[in-house]
């Protein structure tokens, strides 16, 4: 129940606002604006019913005071007919409205609601935009820039649905970990999750992988097996790398989607199956569809709701809450490790491409961990390519420190550039080149001055 105090001298007025609100109110009273203070100072109200006119105290200073704390409540104050100029006062200085004496039961009751009402509403309005403001995770996904925080609500907004979600994005982008919280934050949270990885399984088996197999069905079908399909029942498939299907597999599997029933292989009865279908996929589908690799219509039947997780380099302020978390992970299961990234370090991942997104960022931490002694993972614990995206800065203050001239400095940058080059290539100097705008002659040239090759 909400809390009301009530704040007049005149024992009457306390009296018949306890009788009146007494059944949808916990009232209570205080006989002085002091008295009212202190009451509030011990417990909370959610409105103040206030009269104007008191000795010692005003209600107008109780007013002002009460301004100055952090979450006023909202009041209403009470006043002679005669002195509705003072009733203006107060409302100048913050009360919400005003009820002139002697006041009529009803009108009063249905001010005492609405100002309740809308400080219920105000909190809830508060509540919820600061849940949005501050929602840096949802399920296993972490994510504290706007990018991720557009991806967090659409998760929330599709989880309680049942639709089926393509969830797409580049390698390492967290595919597999949204599709488990749509999963988890939804009516079938309590059912299965069930993953199959169209990638993984050869096109010879992903039939009786999906659907299940009767004994006998095939040479090598000596029990009877119950696909992925039925096992989802209820719950929720996960059709993970869906680009990498085969069109017969394909086939079959828009079959499933569109009559929601699959045949074992060798089984030819019919099941029913109420599987929720969530498919991700790291490949561009309708180049695919284009290229007539991917079934249109099956696009069509998953390409319901598109989640796009966007790549770690386009979110470049979660490289740093990311790479915390994960050192925080390793040092709860370990002792002795490292609890902090140097300056270098964190600068060399903030600014590194990550062209394999989080994973590649946790296994960089992974790696750093093990190699780092004491208790900072320094820039030297940190792969290669990463080291070198941080070494521009480290160059740079050398230069500036005196330490080493502009000539070498010029030719530890090319250096670090040529390596770039070269690893994003595989070592392919033909295309390095190309890359880097200069003859495969010219790049020789310069892998034998810098001796990069050996
Ligand atoms: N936003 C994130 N917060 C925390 N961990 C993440 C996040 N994104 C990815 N990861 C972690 O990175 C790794 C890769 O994630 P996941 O397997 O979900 O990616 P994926 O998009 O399915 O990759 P792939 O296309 O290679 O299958 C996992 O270890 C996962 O825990
Ligand atoms: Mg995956």
């Amino acid at each position: 129940m909400p809390r009301v105090l009530v704040v007049d001298d005149e024992t009457g007025v306390r009296e018949s606002l306890r009788m009146l609100l007494k059944d949808d109110c916990e009232v209570v009273t205080a006989d002085s604006a002091d008295a009212g203070l202190r009451a509030l100072e011990e417990m909370p109200a959610d409105l103040v019913i206030l009269d104007l006119v008191m000795p010692g105290k005003s209600g107008l200073d109780f007013l002002a005071e009460l301004q100055e704390q952090l979450e006023p409540p909202p009041v209403i104050v009470l006043t002679a007919t005669k002195t509705v100029s003072t009733a203006v006062e107060a409302m100048k200085r913050g009360a919400s409205d005003y009820v002139t004496k002697p006041f009529e039961v009803e009108a009063l009751r249905i001010k005492v609601r609405h100002t309740l009402e809308y400080r219920a509403l105000r909190r809830e309005v508060v509540r919820l935009s600061d849940e949005l403001e501050e929602r840096s995770q949802f399920g296993d996904l972490i994510g504290h820039g706007a990018a991720m925080r557009d991806v967090f609500r659409t998760l929330e907004r599709v989880a309680q649905s049942e639709a089926t979600v393509l969830v797409r994005g580049e390698s390492g982008t967290g595919k597999e970990l949204a599709a488990r919280a749509i999963h988890d934050f939804g009516p079938r949270s309590g059912a299965r999750f069930v993953p199959v990885n169209c990638a993984a399984i050869p096109e010879t088996l992903m039939e009786s992988e999906l659907f299940g197999h009767e004994r006998g069905a095939f040479t090598d079908a000596h029990e009877r097996r119950i696909g992925k399909f039925e096992q989802a029942n209820g719950g929720t498939l996960f059709l993970d790398e869906i680009g990498e299907l085969a069109p017969a597999p394909q086939a079959k599997l828009l079959r499933a989607l569109q009559e929601r029933v699959v045949e074992r292989v060798g089984g030819g009865q019919p099941i029913a199956v109420d599987a929720r279908i969530i498919a991700a996929t790291n490949r561009d589908l309708e180049e695919e569809v284009r290229a007539g690799r991917f079934r249109e219509d099956l696009y069509y039947r998953i390409h319901v709701v598109p989640v796009e997780l966007p790549a770690l380099r386009e979110r470049r302020e979660d490289v740093r809450p990311l790479a915390e978390t994960f050192l925080a992970r390793h040092a709860e299961d370990n002792t002795n490790t490292p609890t902090r990234f140097s300056r270098a370090a964190m600068g060399a991942l903030e600014r590194h491409d990550w062209p394999g997104n989080v994973r590649e960022l946790e296994n960089a931490i992974e790696r750093a961990v093990t190699l780092a002694d004491g208790e900072c993972v320094d820039l030297a614990d940190l792969p290669d390519p990463i080291v070198r995206a941080g070494r521009t800065d480290e160059l740079r203050n050398g230069l500036q420190r005196g330490e080493v001239g502009l000539e070498e400095t010029v030719a530890r940058f090319e250096q670090d550039l040529l390596r770039d080059a070269l690893d994003r290539y595989d070592w392919n100097q033909t295309r390095a080149a190309a890359g880097l705008g200069i003859t495969r002659r010219q790049l020789k040239l310069k892998i034998d001055k810098h001796k990069l090759g050996d």
